[in-house]
């Protein structure tokens, strides 16, 4: 009898197995199902859906263990219309995806180490960052909020499902800290308040290092992925591309003006059909 192909579900879990492993062969249903062949190449040895492929495809490069004293992973998305907004003029998001893709950003947070929003998103949205719509750890949440603005009332700071660092104005003193379950932690590290000038996202990654994270996901908004990508330090940037448009509203993307399209980015690119929603999931890294 032929094998019942791998479907998103079962793909998914191998996914988790599969979550800092390399060099090893991971089952399903009692046989060999796929192959991990360290420096992130796999193998397929069990027939699978064309979504259960795809979902490998995307997730499994994001599993790979970093070495010690490595540079961290980036991997930053945005969800938006056709026409390149995140939300409306008043910072209504909720929903441009459709299903299909909240389920992938949930996926993303569980095979991250820290989800990190800015204080826009934080104030405007109230979101838990909590792994809800697949299986999989919470990650470590962090919101950059130089001026304290999300109110200390939002579920960040108060429902205990992860532990959240909080990151304020002040300058950085390196000290290592265990972080407790479910803490919420202050950290000040973003330079003066009073000057307008937005904190190198560099020195976030670095008080994330030594906080032993290293899988980094920017979830948003366009304002906060916007200064990672300009500075260069997305390896991975997932957009996810609903079939709507808004016509007005907050850009996903800001860079700094340019005149010649030889000077824009062009990524190698590899598009996923996600079902409710169109996904570029972009390369950086080379
Ligand atoms: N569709 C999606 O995928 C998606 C995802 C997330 C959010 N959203 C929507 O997007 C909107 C918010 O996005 P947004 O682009 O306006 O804002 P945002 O990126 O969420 O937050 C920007 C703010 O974060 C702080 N920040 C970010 N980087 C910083 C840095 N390097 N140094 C210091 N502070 C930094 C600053 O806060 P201060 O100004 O206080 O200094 C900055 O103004 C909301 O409406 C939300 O619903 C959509």
């Amino acid at each position: 009898m032929a094998a019942q192909p791998l479907d998103t579900d079962a793909a998914w879990e191998l996914v988790l197995q599969a979550v800092n492993r390399t060099n090893v062969t991971l089952p399903a249903a009692g046989d060999a199902a796929i192959s991990l062949n360290g420096h992130g190449s796999w193998q397929l040895l069990h027939p699978a859906t064309e979504a259960a492929k795809n979902l490998l495809t995307v997730f499994l490069p994001l599993c790979r263990p970093l070495p010690r004293d490595s540079a961290p992973r980036v991997v930053g998305q945005l969800g938006q219309s056709l026409d390149g907004r995140i939300a409306t003029v008043s910072g209504c998001s909720r929903f441009i995806n459709g299903d299909d893709g909240i389920t992938h950003l949930h996926r993303i947070r569980a095979v991250s180490d820290a989800v990190v929003v800015g204080a826009g998103t934080a104030e405007t949205d109230n979101p838990r960052l909590t792994v809800r719509r697949s299986s999989g750890p919470n990650p470590v949440r962090v919101v950059i909020d130089r001026n304290r603005r999300v109110p200390e009332s939002h579920h960040l700071f108060t429902d205990g499902e992860a532990p959240t660092l909080r990151l304020v104005a002040g300058s950085y003193q390196a000290s290592f800290t265990e972080l407790a379950r479910n803490a919420v932690m202050e950290v000040p590290c973003l330079g003066d308040t009073g000057d307008g000038v937005p904190a190198d996202p560099a020195i976030i990654l670095r008080v994330l290092s030594d906080f032993g994270l290293k899988k980094i996901f920017i979830e948003g908004g366009g304002i906060t992925v916007s200064s990672f990508l300009n500075a260069g330090l997305l390896d991975r940037l997932h957009v996810m591309v609903a079939p709507m448009i808004i016509g007005s509203g907050r850009p996903a993307f800001s860079l700094p003006e340019i005149d010649l399209l030889d000077d824009a980015l062009r990524p190698k690119a590899q598009l996923i059909n996600l079902g409710s929603d169109m996904l570029f999931d972009l390369d950086f890294s080379h």
